[in-house]
């Protein structure tokens, strides 16, 4: 699908997907500017949980395969 991992990928963005966006990793993970970060919906819970082990996490983190 067209999350914000796909759409990297596909213009030549070097993020990591390690579990295919399946919520069992956290290398998708991104940075948000707050213009955009208020616009999405809330993380779910799964979404949160696996952002908890993210490195250098921050308020705007997200998990770019969750970001459609
Ligand atoms: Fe693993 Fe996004 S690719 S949670």
């Amino acid at each position: 699908g067209d999350n914000v991992l796909y759409l990297a990928h596909k213009h030549g963005i070097d993020l990591e997907g390690a579990c295919e966006a399946s919520l069992a990793c956290s290398t998708c993970h991104v940075y948000v500017s707050s213009e955009h970060y208020d616009k999405l919906p809330e993380p779910e819970e799964r979404e949160d949980d696996m952002l908890d082990m993210a490195p250098m996490l921050q308020e705007n983190s997200r998990l770019g395969c969750q970001i459609i």
